[in-house]
């Protein structure tokens, strides 16, 4: 049983992963066992005895999971999301009367492009290109960095996992500053790193002091910075970024919700910063969850080793396809994420008078509130999905009776209003 002395526990905090903070209530939990020894707080991998099964003749017989990596044997068992239909049979709702404000999906759905070009799609039995020319092409001039600079993945959560297969050997360090989006400690523990938490202000703005402090001495590879950061919206000011990618560490910037920020993306930025990679998607902008397309803007230095570990095949034929087409019907992109903006406005508004809320001014497609007056956040989350409206709650270490709701169309927001007066 190996003891790992991971950092002094004065100042920082060891992983607790709850869960992704966008969508998915219920991903593994990493469960090591921690504890305190003087003022160092040590971490035991339990993982050195391989399982073995008793069989009846009194012979020993090693169990499958004895050829599991051993940090992965500590991973709690995987709890997938309810899909969309079953959710509807469990509410008694058909799924169109399900209002569905919990994953900050983007309820206007993609251009009708998309679903034409999806619909004359020729030759879906040829695997797709390797390299995603047709969408870096187009990426690029949406962008205005060079298609070189940019890849292509399964969703920016598969560039977050082949950014850490890439830069981290097992043992190695990560920042991460919650509450922030929870599938960088998640990833960060299926690759055998450790994650220090330098967690958010009150505010939820970053402690760049102490994050200065963190890599000094800890010496982690890597931080991700969110901005706008997902649950709370806020947004990371230039000042404080530039700090950061003057300290020796690669830093990760995930602008999965940069279009409702009104922020220019700085994916430009990596040809002056070796040290930077910015991550988006399009899912939130272009409606397009479901088909999982993300991309991220590399210094040249960095994105040659990402194409040699890529998977080949990570992009389908279909999504290709798909963000190629959404691209070409900018307006519409516009017009859906103006719609989106206005309509967070008025939720904002509205949300502050409900009297046992407390809303956070977002950049975001999502509203993060605190629920007051003595109201429980969990039985508001579970009393609303009853009446058909979803969203998230949160009850971990960072946020405790919180909960985070989607910006969505203004019939979503009156059927929610309706609901929480109801409620009150
Ligand atoms: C901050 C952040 N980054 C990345 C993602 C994942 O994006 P994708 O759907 O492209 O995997 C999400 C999903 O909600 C997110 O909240």
């Amino acid at each position: 049983m190996g003891v790992i002395d991971v950092y002094n526990a004065s100042s920082l905090y060891m992983m607790d992963i709850q869960c992704r903070s966008c969508c998915y209530s219920s991903l593994p939990r990493l469960s090591p066992t921690s504890y305190f020894q003087g003022n160092r707080s040590l971490v035991r991998c339990m993982a050195s005895t391989l399982p073995i099964k008793h069989v009846d003749d009194g012979r020993k017989q090693l169990t499958g999971d004895s050829f599991i990596r051993p940090h992965l044997r500590e991973l709690s068992p995987y709890q997938p999301i309810l899909p969309f239909e079953v959710l509807s049979t469990r509410l008694g709702r058909k799924p169109e009367d399900i209002i569905k404000l919990d994953a900050n999906e983007n309820p206007y759905g993609p251009p009708p492009e998309v679903l034409e070009a999806l619909g004359a799609m020729r030759f879906p039995y040829v695997y797709p290109d390797p390299e995603s020319r047709r969408l870096r092409a187009a990426l690029a001039e949406d962008s205005g960095i060079e298609s070189d600079y940019i890849l292509v993945g399964c969703g920016a959560d598969e560039l977050i996992d082949l950014i850490m297969r890439c830069v981290l050997e097992p043992g190695d360090k990560i920042v991460d500053c919650p509450p922030t989006f929870t599938m960088y400690a998640f990833d960060a523990a299926v690759n055998g790193a450790l994650v220090i938490k330098v967690p958010r202000k009150e505010d939820f703005s970053l402690n760049v002091e102490h994050i200065a402090e963190v890599i000094q001495q800890e010496k982690p590879k890597c931080i991700f910075l969110t901005s706008p950061n997902n649950p709370d919206g806020s947004i990371i000011n230039d000042e404080d970024l530039l700090k950061i990618l003057d300290l020796p560490i690669l830093v990760v910037l995930d602008e999965a919700y940069i279009e409702f920020s009104g922020m220019e993306s700085k994916m430009t930025w990596v040809k002056k910063h070796e040290n930077l990679i910015v991550l988006r998607t399009f899912s939130k902008r272009a409606g397009l969850a479901g088909l999982r397309v993300g991309y991220g803007a590399f210094p040249l230095s960095i994105i040659e080793y990402l194409w040699r570990a890529k998977q080949p095949y990570n992009v389908s034929v279909a999504a290709e396809i798909s963000a190629c087409a959404a691209l070409q019907n900018p307006t519409y992109l516009e017009k859906v994420k103006d719609a989106l903006v206005q309509e967070r406005e008025r939720l904002y508004m509205l949300l502050k008078e409900v009297p046992f809320l407390n809303p956070y001014p977002s950049y975001s497609n999502f509203i993060l509130c605190e629920v007051t007056s003595g109201m429980d956040a969990k039985k508001l989350k579970d009393d609303l999905a009853h009446m058909g409206v979803m969203i998230r709650h949160y009850n971990n270490k960072e946020l405790k009776g919180y909960v985070r709701v989607s910006v969505g169309k203004p019939e979503h927001t009156d059927a929610l209003m309706k609901c929480l007066k109801a409620w009150m």
